[in-house]
């Protein structure tokens, strides 16, 4: 009997471990069935095309034209966003001239590296988001097209009381701010903070965010409208560079913090005008990347020089980036910081969007609509 028992026990626990395994068996079919399905619609949607403005040679505005694409494909951990606006910036007119190539694992020829939109589709590991969320990113390329692929991760909400050309108008700059001026800057409350091209799109954010952050802000312009638009935005002392030099109307007064992107003369200037332990911060050099520093002055001040640029850093960075920005920054927008859109166009008018950009005759944003 007790044998009998032994082996009843285990048929049982055989019995059990098979209804386990079955179970095991038909939850691996669902999940199979479920990232079939998800395969298929995925592979459906990626037949399907896209419309791009498309940098069709190296050149003038005129080089963008307007082309149908297939749509991008979308991994397990993306999001497929159907774009209804895309930011233009600088490095957009860098990029179209052929001086600014994409990043290798970014579509080389269609630019944009902000947009808004609203989901689509979703890989079948994406759990942060679901059909129909509206969300903005930055993305390494691509931005100019009515669809996007972008990691689950790298998407925000919009902004509380944003509409998406608005949230469109804010990855990139908000990024580059962030990075160089706080996490790498180390501006703080109370602090001296000096921008160039304050009427420009980075010089727009990174205003309002040192004044949001409890900065006292120094900027240039070019022109009387461009240095009112910048009291607006928040600006404490504003000089005209056509009329006045900075360094000597600033002099003495000790900046700790600079943000530049014109460089070449502008380097001593900056070097002149930071306080002790003052920090400059270079994202461009527009007027030439070669200058001459006195070691000394650097020594005698303990000043940091350091500078970066964001398309380029790999997915991990720009996810922890996000994170930060989410956590800290993404509280404020839409109520203390207010988007500065000067300018829409539908995206078939991106020539003239490129246009007005290289004119230089613009205070903020300018945004293509899908
Ligand atoms: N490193 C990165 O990761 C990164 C990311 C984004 C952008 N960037 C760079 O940041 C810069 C600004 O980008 P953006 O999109 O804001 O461009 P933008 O909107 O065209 O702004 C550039 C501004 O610079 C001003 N400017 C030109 N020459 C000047 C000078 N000599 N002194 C003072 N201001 C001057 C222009 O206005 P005025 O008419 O007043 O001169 C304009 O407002 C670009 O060089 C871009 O490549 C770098």
């Amino acid at each position: 009997m007790p044998s009998i028992c032994v082996c009843k026990n285990i048929r049982r626990s055989e019995n059990k471990e098979e209804r386990g395994k079955n179970k095991e068996q038909r939850g691996k079919n669902k999940e199979e069935r479920g990232n079939l399905t998800s395969h298929i619609l995925i592979s459906y949607l990626n037949t399907k095309k896209m419309k791009a403005v498309v940098i069709s040679q190296f050149g003038g505005p005129e080089v963008l034209k307007i082309e149908e694409r297939p749509r991008p494909v979308v991994h397990p951990q993306e999001v497929l966003v159907n774009v209804r606006a895309a930011g233009v910036n600088r490095p957009d007119v860098f990029q179209r001239k052929g001086n600014y190539p994409a990043p290798k694992d970014s579509v080389a020829d269609i630019p944009g590296l902000e947009i808004a939109g609203v989901i689509e589709a979703i890989g079948s590991d994406v759990t942060a988001w679901k059909i129909g969320d509206e969300v903005c990113a930055l993305v390494s390329g691509g931005g100019y097209a009515s669809y996007v692929a972008v990691h689950e991760d790298m998407c925000l909400p919009i902004p509380m009381g944003m509409r998406l050309e608005e949230a469109a108008s804010l990855p990139e700059t908000v990024y580059t701010v962030w990075d160089n001026v706080f996490r790498r800057g180390l501006l703080k409350r109370g602090e001296n903070f000096l921008v160039h091209g304050g009427a420009g799109g980075i010089g727009s954010t990174a205003i309002q965010l040192a004044k949001i952050f409890g900065a006292t802000v120094y900027t240039t312009v070019s022109s009387e409208e461009k240095s009112t638009y910048c009291r607006r935005l928040g600006a404490d002392y504003i000089v005209n560079y056509n009329n006045e030099d900075f360094a000597e109307q600033w002099k003495g007064i000790g900046i700790d913090v600079v943000l530049d992107s014109i460089g070449g003369a502008y380097f001593d200037k900056n070097i002149s005008l930071l306080a002790d332990d003052g920090r400059l911060v270079y994202i461009n050099a527009m007027q030439g990347g070669k200058v001459e520093l006195n070691i000394f002055k650097m020594m005698q001040k303990r000043l940091s020089i350091t500078g970066s640029t964001l398309r380029v850093r790999d997915l991990h960075f720009k996810k922890q980036l996000t994170k930060d920005i989410r956590e800290k920054l993404w509280p404020v927008m839409g109520r203390e910081f207010k988007t500065a859109i000067f300018k829409r166009f539908s995206f078939q008018d991106a020539s003239e969007a490129h246009r007005i950009m290289e004119s230089g005759d613009f205070c903020g944003k300018l945004i293509l609509v899908f």
